[in-house]
């Protein structure tokens, strides 16, 4: 198959797999949209001047709250330690805001990016312990956003013109594994609990447009020690994380059928690459080099006997490489653009 109907085809099985069986109520277009407003861990946050160094854009939660001036004077790092994936992210990527070394304001973005992902983030403790005391959970983040950021933003934000997304469930399929639960139950209060937190955080609030990110494929993350134990979660897991997510999406908007619910199907696009790495300049699936948080290892990896980073599709053990993200944003931009 050559590289363009590869793609093609490719495009076609998302759009399938993707799919929603409703029709349009918003005027969404991803190239009208000015605001990108985030949710999610360690995949999905970015460091912020008044943030958590290594955890967030803005607070913790032992700092919750934050004045309109920490906000609106708060600016995205980047630089080698500025992300989980030792450079840009998808969301910096998708909104082009960030992406440069050194400062962003988010307001000088033409895609202004809003984040209040946390690294190291479970949906709520009441399923799943924090990873820190500091850690804020998603549930949480939704609560400081309609206490903190929503009155500020909402002074210069148009939430017509705004996109919420959301890419959560990470660490809580990870850390539930060895759970004795009924996964599919326990994956569907899981969502539950999500799903309310945006109705009460985010949705009445007024903003109308989401993105949902499934699960990327963890079943095929580098060995470590945990998974040498067993290789958890597996594929079904991830299936089944998916599906609750999928059927509380399609519910949300049966609820609000004024809103756009847009859900990206990850795990499907992401094996795809894994399965196909040639075609995105990926050479090494299966690995990672485990010099990934030294100095200089982006400038030099051979130093540490590394291929160029670029070329793995995985960071480390838990998150994909910052040429990863891109190559996610882009199928994701060209997903939102056919809306
Ligand atoms: C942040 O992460 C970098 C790289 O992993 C590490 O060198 C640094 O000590 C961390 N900073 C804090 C405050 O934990
Ligand atoms: C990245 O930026 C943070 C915050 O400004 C700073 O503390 C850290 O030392 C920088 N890291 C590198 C590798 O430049
Ligand atoms: C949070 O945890 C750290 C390290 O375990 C500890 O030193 C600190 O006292 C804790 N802070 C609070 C407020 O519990
Ligand atoms: C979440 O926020 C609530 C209220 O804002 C607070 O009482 C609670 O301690 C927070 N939970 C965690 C785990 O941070
Ligand atoms: C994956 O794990 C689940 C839960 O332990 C189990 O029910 C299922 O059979 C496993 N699936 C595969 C393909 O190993
Ligand atoms: C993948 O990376 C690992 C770690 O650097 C290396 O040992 C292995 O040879 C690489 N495999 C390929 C196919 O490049």
């Amino acid at each position: 198959m050559s590289k363009s109907t590869t793609i093609v085809a490719l495009a076609a099985i998302l759009s399938i797999a993707t799919a929603h069986p409703w029709p349009h109520k918003t005027s969404f277009t991803w190239a009208s949209t000015r605001h990108l407003i985030a949710f999610g861990d360690s995949y999905t946050y970015v460091q912020g001047t008044h943030g958590h160094q290594n955890f967030s854009f803005i607070g913790d939660a032992l700092n919750p709250s934050y004045t309109a001036r920490e906000l609106l004077s708060n600016r995205i790092v980047q630089n080698q330690t500025s992300t989980a994936e030792g450079g840009p992210n998808w969301v910096e990527y998708l909104t082009d805001c960030g992406v440069q070394p050194g400062l962003t304001n988010p307001r000088h973005c033409s895609k202004q990016l809003w984040d209040f992902a946390f690294a190291g983030a479970d949906i709520s403790t009441a399923f799943t312990p924090l990873h820190h005391n500091f850690t804020v959970s998603f549930v949480n983040q939704t609560e400081q956003f309609a206490t903190y950021a929503d009155p500020v933003l909402s002074r210069f934000i148009d939430k017509s013109r705004s996109l919420v997304a959301v890419w959560i469930g990470i660490n809580d399929i990870g850390d539930s594994d060895d759970y004795s639960v009924d996964f599919p139950n326990f994956y569907n209060e899981l969502q539950n609990t999500q799903f309310q937190a945006i109705e009460e955080n985010i949705y009445r609030k007024g903003y109308k447009q989401y993105l949902f990110m499934n699960l990327p494929p963890l079943n095929r993350t580098p060995p470590n020690l945990i998974r040498e134990a067993g290789p958890l979660p597996n594929a079904t897991m991830v299936k089944w994380f998916d599906e609750a997510l999928s059927r509380h999406a399609t519910a949300f908007h049966a609820r609000h059928p004024e809103t756009e619910v847009m859900v990206f199907d990850s795990t499907t696009f992401l094996n795809y690459v894994l399965d196909s790495p040639g075609t995105f300049g990926v050479k090494n699936t299966t690995d990672y080099c485990a010099a990934y948080d030294q100095p200089f290892v982006d400038t030099d990896p051979a130093m540490y006997g590394c291929q160029p980073l670029e070329e793995f599709f995985w960071f480390n053990t838990g998150h994909m490489t910052s040429h990863t993200h891109e190559i996610l944003a882009r199928e994701v931009a060209k997903f939102l653009d056919q809306q």
